[in-house]
């Protein structure tokens, strides 16, 4: 494979509630970011997999995910006190040959090989930078903190945005370089550099678990 995809994994899942990083908590069994390693490297296009795992457990880290690929390139490191930090991490580390890097949250345990190949293709077909969406199906609405209503945003422009996010590497690599604040996304660090970012479709499945109820909903999907 000719891609390379960075993990953030470092997070602390506070909204998951106690129970250590979010990427280390148990879906049936296993940690979540072996779910999610094991379903990256099952992606024909990956060559590598770069982890930016939680501060003090690379060497475990290392340990539970040296078993799921022969063929894919592992390495971990450790991540920083933002996602941001973190993927900037796993980025410095990536092997000069690989001229595609995917970004994916290890919290989208269960995004399927096929939305990794998917994203890789669109980046190997042109364009530098690409995001798996999804339609959104609640109405959203613009609200004033003291809790009236300001605006209803038309549904049919808006998007969910999911990982794994693609890029030509000079692409991310810049849009690292130049970022100031921090953000949440890898995709909107690029825009910020005028880079146009490219859409393909999202899969149900890649949902992030953030709160115990997506942990709940993701051990059904596993069924
Ligand atoms: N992440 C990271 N380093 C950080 C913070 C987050 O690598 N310092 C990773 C998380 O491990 C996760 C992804 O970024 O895979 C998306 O973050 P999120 O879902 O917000 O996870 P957490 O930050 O762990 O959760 P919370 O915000 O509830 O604490
Ligand atoms: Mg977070």
């Amino acid at each position: 494979g000719d891609v390379a995809v960075l993990v953030p994994a470092a997070g602390q899942g506070v909204r998951l509630g106690p129970g250590g990083p979010k990427a280390l908590r148990s879906l049936r069994g296993e940690p979540l970011l072996v779910h999610a390693v094991r379903r990256l490297a099952a992606a024909p296009s990956v060559g590598c997999v770069v982890v930016a795992a939680p501060p003090g457990s690379t060497s475990d880290v290392r340990d539970l995910l040296s078993s799921i690929s022969d063929r894919v390139d592992l390495l971990v490191v450790e991540g920083g006190a933002s996602r941001q930090m973190s993927v900037a991490a796993a980025l410095a580390a990536v092997p000069d040959r690989y001229d595609v890097v995917l970004v994916h949250d290890a919290a989208r345990a269960l995004a399927p090989p096929e939305l990794v190949e998917r994203v890789a293709a669109a980046v190997r077909q042109g364009h530098a930078a690409v995001i798996p969406v999804l339609p959104v199906v609640d109405t959203i609405k613009q609200v004033q903190s003291s809790g009236e209503v300001m605006a209803t945003l038309d549904r049919s422009v808006l998007r969910a945005v999911q990982t794994p996010q693609g890029f030509l590497r000079s692409t991310l690599v810049e849009a690292h370089a130049a970022a100031v604040d921090d953000h949440t996304d890898d995709a909107g660090m690029a825009e910020k550099i005028g880079v146009r970012v490219w859409t393909v479709p999202g899969a149900e499945s890649a949902l992030k678990i953030t709160r115990p109820f997506d942990l709940a909903v993701a051990e059904l999907l596993l069924d």
